[in-house]
């Protein structure tokens, strides 16, 4: 008897004699003389129909199987008698493993996306979130391909840190203190007595790590969770988020937007192979226009626009915004969608923003008035990845610093790193949880993340 996955099963050409399935019962329903089962045990899209003949010994139990329940089917492998399906599995013997009683949360019918968030545990076993978690898998080792085979060395950077690497100051703060006796020193809160002996939080990004990384050993990625406090109940953000950044030493901007454009098209190009199963399912119930726009974003050259122009181009519009549209501002979602979807189609590279609106390690322009930073923006998401050429000259990032106010002591690694062989370097980060929207069609963020955290919700 040779255990196997219904996935693989399926694509057998040939009759499969003495196989063992183990899944779980989506329908069951009875013919006159059999009991059709359909299983699935996340292998794949496709469920399993299971033939179970009235003549096994307990077929009595058989036909008081409930949706949900787990069940064990040995048997063979047989062309199918129906329609529907290729191949049905012909039972020797159907063992129950779990029960599921009627109350079952998941019957056959479709679910609202918001009702199957409050139960996120059983999310997973519908089609469509099945769908979801097996394509971020596969794109998970996607990236992690993608850098392996361009010689980049992976880094595991730290989720516990000291620094606010984006001085956005969403940082989730960690500490040991008891909450109700908090040790003050002249009215401060005393951090030196805290587990690290000094402020402690989770990290919003790998990046600074990164650096210093990429000037050891060239080119280097993180790919890892990230946290940001950001009290913003969108569909685009989450408290917890995986980021993909990658940080090449000797590289300048132009060349930090090649490899942005290379990662998004090839992550696209991998789904659109390796995933169709799965993609078809959103095609056809979740975005009709996914397969076009996924093909668009694989074969298309991404423009590349300077900020004052993206601008430019937003104030000459007909359309109206929520968000006013002006020089030195930060532009918004509505007006990044506008970009790539209205006027030019295709994802679009914002780069050379006005340094104002921007981190402090981002390298200042000839000019003074903007920032070495890119933006990539895509279609029904818009910004999909932030990065930038770094500040790799001592002088200019500590004005820099002192202008944000930045307390330059804590990061005197981070500019020792500019005393010693300080070389141009450049990096960004790709939001994954963003890239799997674009890629699924799937419209809110936390219908990619098994279990979603934004602000008023950690369950599960
Ligand atoms: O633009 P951001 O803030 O850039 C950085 O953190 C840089 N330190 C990255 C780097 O240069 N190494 O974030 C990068 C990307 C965004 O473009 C977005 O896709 C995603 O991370 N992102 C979020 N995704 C989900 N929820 C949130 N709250 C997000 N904030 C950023
Ligand atoms: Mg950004």
């Amino acid at each position: 008897m040779k255990r196997m996955k219904i996935a693989e099963l399926l694509q057998s050409d040939t009759p499969i004699e003495n196989v063992l399935v183990k899944g779980w019962v989506r329908t069951r329903r009875d013919a006159k003389r059999f009991s059709f089962i359909e299983i699935n045990d996340g292998s794949g899209l496709k469920n399993l129909q299971v033939v179970a003949d009235s003549t096994l010994a307990n077929y009595e139990e058989i036909q008081k199987i409930l949706t949900g329940s787990a069940v064990a089917v040995a048997g063979s492998m047989v062309a199918s008698q129906g329609s529907g399906q290729q191949w049905e599995l012909q039972a020797e013997t159907v063992t129950i493993i779990g029960q599921s009683p009627e109350s079952y949360p998941l019957q056959k019918k479709r679910h609202s996306d918001e009702y199957l968030r409050t139960i996120a545990h059983l999310r997973p076993r519908t089609n469509k979130y099945g769908a979801a978690f097996r394509i971020r898998s596969k794109l998970s080792f996607a990236v992690h391909r993608f850098f392996n085979d361009r010689g980049f060395i992976c880094l595991h950077s730290p989720i516990l840190t000291g620094s606010d690497c984006e001085g956005a100051g969403e940082l989730f703060r960690v500490t040991t203190f008891d909450l109700k006796q908090v040790p003050l020193a002249a009215g401060q809160v005393d951090f030196s007595r805290d587990f690290f002996g000094s402020e402690a939080n989770l990290t919003v990004s790998g990046q600074l790590a990164a650096e210093m990384f990429a000037l050891a050993l060239g080119d280097v990625y993180t790919f890892g969770p990230t946290f940001r406090a950001e009290n913003s109940n969108t569909r685009r953000h989450a408290a917890e988020f995986w980021m993909v950044e990658p940080e090449m030493a000797f590289c300048d901007l132009h060349g930090n937007m090649d490899l942005g454009e290379a990662l998004v098209k090839h992550l696209v190009a991998y789904a659109l192979k390796e995933c169709r199963d799965d993609l078809d399912l959103f095609a056809r119930f979740v975005e009709p226009n996914l397969l076009p726009t996924l093909e668009n974003i694989a074969t298309s050259d991404f423009v590349r626009l300077p900020y004052r122009e993206a601008v430019d181009l937003l104030l000459q519009s007909e359309q109206r915004f929520e968000y006013e549209v002006a020089y030195g501002k930060d532009l918004q979602t509505e007006h990044e969608r506008y970009l790539t979807e209205i006027v030019f189609q295709r994802p679009v590279i914002v780069y050379n923003y006005p340094k104002e609106i921007k981190p402090f390690y981002m390298r200042l322009n000839d000019d003074r008035q903007t920032v070495a930073a890119m933006d990539v923006l895509v279609p029904s998401i818009g910004e999909l990845i932030g990065g930038s050429q770094r500040e790799e000259r001592l002088d200019v990032l500590e004005d820099r610093m002192d202008e944000m106010k930045m307390p330059k002591d804590r990061y005197w690694w981070y500019l020792d790193a500019r005393r010693y062989g300080t070389a141009e370097h450049s990096g960004f980060g790709l939001g994954f949880e963003r890239l799997l929207m674009l890629i699924t069609g799937i419209a809110n963020i936390r219908d990619v993340i098994p279990f979603p955290r934004t602000p008023s919700n950690i369950e599960f």
